[in-house]
């Protein structure tokens, strides 16, 4: 299935960033065997968030077992001025990559170097960031991720608020624009971020933080009636 089409159901999104990075290729099996087929990458640089995370390696590490199993990495950048990185993640392997509103004073020119490495093209907008920082760029974006917490950490408790903010990014931007929810999804959270747009639906804890990843996987997808 290619990037669009895979973009186009509803789905949700393991987040490997509480995954068990000694043995990362058997927990990214474990979930693509039970249905998952967008795998989302937290790219953190200590700097527009405290922690430092992973970077292209780990993409490049990932990219043929997931391309192989009719998947796509979704990579997350939560970094400062991300359109310095982007050709490095496309070399990687990344399928789709986005960048914060907040992280470059050149979303326009960040979003066309995405769409010139032919990678879907992804703008992220903060708790406290409106919606409406994405309205000159809908036509730009293949998708827009509503961050449900703050960035930086997973396990953290979805902020309510974000059910009206993912409906404001449905009706503000373009009907092909994906709308992705991140942070604080479970099987409690995920039915009504479904019902107010959300197309695609990151988990990283409630997956991976669990005894059965398989298992929560499929309970989030349900609860959400992902493909
Ligand atoms: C947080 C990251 C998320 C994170 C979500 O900054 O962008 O993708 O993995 O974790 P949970 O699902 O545990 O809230
Ligand atoms: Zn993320």
């Amino acid at each position: 299935m290619s990037v669009p089409e895979l973009l186009r159901a509803r789905r949700v999104a393991p987040s490997i960033l509480s995954a068990d990075f000694a043995r990362l290729g058997a927990q990214v099996a474990a979930v693509m065997d039970a249905g998952a087929r967008v795998i989302h990458v937290d790219v953190m640089d200590g700097h527009f968030v405290p922690p430092i995370t992973i970077g292209p390696l780990v993409v490049s590490a990932l990219a043929d077992q997931v391309h192989a199993a009719g998947g796509m990495l979704d990579v997350h950048l939560m970094i400062e001025r991300p359109e310095r990185q982007v050709a490095e993640f496309a070399r990687a392997g990344a399928d789709a990559i986005t960048v914060h509103a907040e992280a470059t004073p050149h979303l326009h020119y960040a979003l066309h170097a995405i769409k010139e490495t032919d990678c879907a093209a992804g703008a992220a907008v903060n708790p406290a960031t409106p919606p409406e920082a994405l309205r000159e760029v809908g036509e730009l974006l293949d998708l827009a991720l509503c961050m449900s917490v703050n960035p930086g950490w997973g396990g953290q408790p979805f902020i309510a608020a974000s059910l009206g903010k993912l409906a404001a990014l449905r009706a503000l931007l373009p009907d092909h624009v994906a709308i992705e929810v991140d942070g604080g999804v479970d099987p409690e959270t995920a039915g009504p971020c479904a019902e107010q747009g959300a197309t695609l639906l990151v988990a990283g804890s409630a997956v991976f933080g669990a005894e059965d990843p398989a298992a929560a996987y499929a309970a989030i997808a349900a609860a959400a009636g992902a493909t």
